[in-house]
């Protein structure tokens, strides 16, 4: 760890900066375009839309990161030569916007006051409506580009009226308008998802920027100008909303039912056939491909595809083949086809052919049958077809299954037995544990009950206060979100560091020393601080940095955001994904920070869940193997680890604390926890972090069957489970809550480890349930030390 004592720009900001720039075109999706792009030149632009100047580089809540500055596209487009004739306007929207916030958020403020709810938590994830406006279009150019923004993020799923999945009236007015006046026209979509598209269908050039990090803008002017290309594919069906089946009871406050079961996004549109507007797996490029002499080989329980892809335009570009298998139906319903592999090229040329070659398991297309609680492979033929979507394949080959096998049986736990322990004599410290001299065992033997409970609820203050412990739960490293226990240091055990993700590292942009304790200003921030009056603001951060002093050395942790979640999977590019774990694993090392609470692998189950753009596809097999890249590119850089998150089923952000998802067991095997078990089995990420909502009726993190039974005993996790912020308790945001907050000593009976942040009623319920039988969850002794074990191994290998 390095302590940056200075404000200038550092070295590794200018690098990362660089090299998301360079990978992130690949994130991006062209989604139309008539050769409108690239531009053939530079000059004057008529730039407008709310993402132009206000660009969102990532989406709020704990995803954000704090840099130091980030380009937007104006300043990108400037950065590129371009002269931007708008200025005008874009002063006038910026004006109409902050009016509009100000009054949405003293709005918000009121409401929340008046259900005596702390503010930021009432208000976090809500975005301010667009604004009503109308200024003049004229500008002296040929060329115009809108940027049409969206941001969301915890907290609060999308809205489904306008201003959100939909356009608002003046949105479709300035596009439409835009779309005859100029010669040339680009709108740029700056969103983290979906947006309904349908009243701008005349647009002949549109493009999926998305949100990368730090260089945006940049990336955009590169991709514009013909610089780079895009070269990504969407990784969700766009549909109407009311086409995909998970909108009906979609965010319900109590209860969400998955009735569509397995058949989540193109799973459900290509088995009922119906018209999609973009389907999944789509993106165009500046050039065309062709894929031809598509073939199979099956041997040894693997099946190898294979393909040419032809560059048959006049550009160069990146194909991406895509595998879908149908499986034969039996005892089991199957969708019309599922994901099994794919493989991007890399650059081809103009008139240039590259073989691509892509492997599945024939195991990985097993269904889960709830009866015999197994995954079996069915008897008959199976399809295979390679494609450039969903929608464009070939069948590539078939083969036969003989008959009907289990793959795989589920783990059955058996009943509950009290081992005895075998207690080493003699007295050991966590020096004897670092030297081989006694094992952690030994060690823990020797901590006292308080102390094993204290390395099970993570950093642990005294204070209550919920606004303390999100923004910044840590003292090592300012506005990090969590440790693990500093409790035990004079035992010479050391507290390993969390900071948030998925958009890169979530601290505080500088700080101070006070007593050895790193106080910097809130790490949360973004338009929900808005809900504070400024006396109030400063208050907080006067208690962030509390004891800091004007004179005292100011250290710097400016970090490189990158692109969100989805982005990085639109890319279908394990290695771009990797590239970028490596670039967070550095800057982790240089900052002082074990573990990153990311990558978020949720399915996007349905477009309007608030933090799909955290999170990858609605599909498992790319969310996991996306986890498993970035994991494996933080993990190479010894003592750092990824935390992957939330498990399971956490798609919505309504109620989320309480929310309960009633899913089958087929669709959690298949689809919900899929994708977590690729993770974990192709990169051991070191740590998992339970979801905040229900299953089934009983908190994810009080699951032991998910995290014991199936995480550890079925998948072989080796690392350490921790709970999400405060889900035992203190977010209470609707009065009468139908379902009760999760226990600390549930976790610990489920074997999740670390109840997050740690809250003095965590350490209460858990004594109580060590001394007390009747406890719901009654622990022993034992119970409490093999969460406290797996802690410790943990902070021997990385602390
Ligand atoms: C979020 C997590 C995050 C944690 C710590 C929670 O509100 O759901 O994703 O890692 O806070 O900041």
């Amino acid at each position: 760890m390095e302590r940056i004592t200075t404000p200038e720009i550092q070295p590794f900001e200018t690098a990362h900066t660089a090299k998301v720039r360079e990978l992130a075109p690949e994130c991006m999706v062209l989604l139309k375009n008539d050769g409108t792009l690239p531009l053939k030149k530079t000059g004057k632009i008529a730039l407008f839309g709310g993402g132009a100047r206000r660009t969102i580089k990532g989406g709020t809540g704990s995803g954000d990161v704090n840099v130091r500055h980030y380009i937007n596209v104006e300043e990108g487009l400037e950065n590129a030569g371009f002269e931007v004739v708008t200025k005008d306007w874009l002063d006038a929207y910026d004006a109409a916007v902050e009016k509009e916030a100000d009054k949405y958020f003293k709005e918000l403020r009121k409401q929340a006051d008046a259900v005596g709810v702390n503010p930021v938590l009432f208000a976090m994830g809500k975005t301010a409506p667009v604004p009503e406006y109308d200024f003049p279009l004229d500008a002296d150019a040929d060329t115009a580009v809108y940027v049409l923004a969206r941001i969301s993020g915890e907290g609060s799923d999308r809205l489904t009226g306008e201003g959100d999945i939909s356009l608002t009236k003046e949105e479709v007015r300035d596009i439409l308008a835009l779309n005859e006046k100029y010669e040339h026209f680009v709108l740029v979509l700056n969103t983290g998802g979906m947006v309904d598209l349908s009243p701008v269908e005349s647009v002949p050039a549109i493009l999926l920027m998305g949100q990368l990090g730090t260089p945006t803008g940049d990336v955009l002017a590169d991709v514009l100008t013909g610089k780079s290309y895009p070269s990504g594919k969407l990784t969700m069906t766009w549909a109407p909303l009311d086409a995909y089946p998970s909108t009906e009871g979609f965010g319900g406050v109590d209860d969400t039912v998955y009735r569509e079961g397995i058949y989540v996004g193109y799973r459900h549109f290509d088995t009922v056939k119906k018209d999609v507007i973009y389907p999944f797996g789509y993106g165009i490029g500046y050039t065309t491909f062709e894929v031809a002499d598509p073939a199979i080989e099956a041997s040894a329980g693997t099946v190898t595809v294979t393909a040419t892809v032809k560059n048959t335009g006049d550009f160069k570009g990146k194909e991406i083949v895509q595998v879908y298998v149908s499986a034969p139906e039996g005892k089991l319903d199957k969708p019309y086809q599922v994901l099994a592999a794919y493989a991007k090229t890399a650059e081809l040329l103009p008139g240039e052919s590259a073989k691509v070659q892509a492997c599945f398991a024939l195991k990985d297309l097993a269904s889960f049958d709830e009866e015999q609680d197994a995954w079996i492979l069915e008897a008959g033929t199976y399809t295979v077809r390679v494609g450039n979507c969903s929608r464009d394949t070939v069948v590539a080959g078939t083969f036969t299954q003989d008959e009907t096998i289990i793959t795989e049986k589920a783990y059955k736990a058996s009943a509950d037995t009290a081992e005895i322990r075998a207690q080493k004599p003699g007295s050991f410290t966590w020096d004897d544990v670092k030297s081989g001299k006694c094992t952690v065992s030994d060690f823990a033997d020797t901590l006292t009950d308080e102390q094993l409970i204290y390395l099970c609820i993570g950093a642990y203050k005294d204070a209550d206060d919920v606004m303390e412990i999100i923004g910044n739960a840590a003292t090592t490293v300012a506005g990090a979100a969590g440790e693990t226990t500093g409790r035990l240091k004079d035992a010479g055990v050391p507290a390993l560091v969390m900071a948030d993700g998925p958009a890169g590292i979530r601290i505080s942009k500088d700080y101070t020393l006070v007593d050895g304790e790193a106080k910097g200003g809130l790490s949360l921030g973004g338009d929900v601080m808005k809900v504070f009056t400024e006396e109030e603001l400063q208050a907080t951060i006067a208690a962030a940095t509390a004891g800091g002093n004007a004179e005292a050395q100011k250290y710097y942790q400016y970090c490189v955001a990158i692109p969100i979640g989805t982005a990085i999977a639109q890319s279908w590019n394990d290695s771009l994904a990797e590239s970028l774990g490596d670039l967070v694993g550095k800057e982790m090392d240089t900052f002082g920070i074990q573990i990153w609470l990311a990558p978020a692998l949720n399915i996007h189950r349905s477009p309007l869940c608030g933090r799909n753009f955290e999170y990858y596809s609605e599909d498992p097999l790319i969310s996991g193997k996306m986890a498993a890249a970035i994991t494996k590119g933080v993990q190479k850089y010894p003592g750092h680890a990824t935390t992957i998150k939330h498990f399971a089923c956490n798609n919505q952000e309504t109620n989320r604390y309480f929310s309960n998802s009633i899913v089958s067991t087929r669709a959690m095997r298949e689809i919900y926890l899929k994708g977590f078990e690729i993770c974990v089995k192709e990169s051991q990420p070191h740590f998992i972090m339970t979801s905040y909502n229900l299953i089934n009726g009983v908190h994810s993190c009080n699951r032991k069957d998910l995290i014991t039974d199936i995480l550890r005993n079925e998948w072989s996790f080796k690392g350490v489970v921790m709970t999400d912020w405060l889900v035992t308790g203190g977010m209470t945001i609707n009065e009468g809550e139908k379902w009760p907050a999760a226990s600390a000593a549930g976790n610990v009976k489920a074997g999740n480890d670390i109840t997050m942040p740690g809250i003095p009623a965590d350490k209460a319920d858990i004594e109580d349930a060590l001394a007390n039988p009747e406890h719901p969850y009654a622990l022993t002794r034992n119970d409490l030390l093999a969460c406290a074990e797996r802690v410790l191994e943990k902070i021997l290998q990385l602390g």
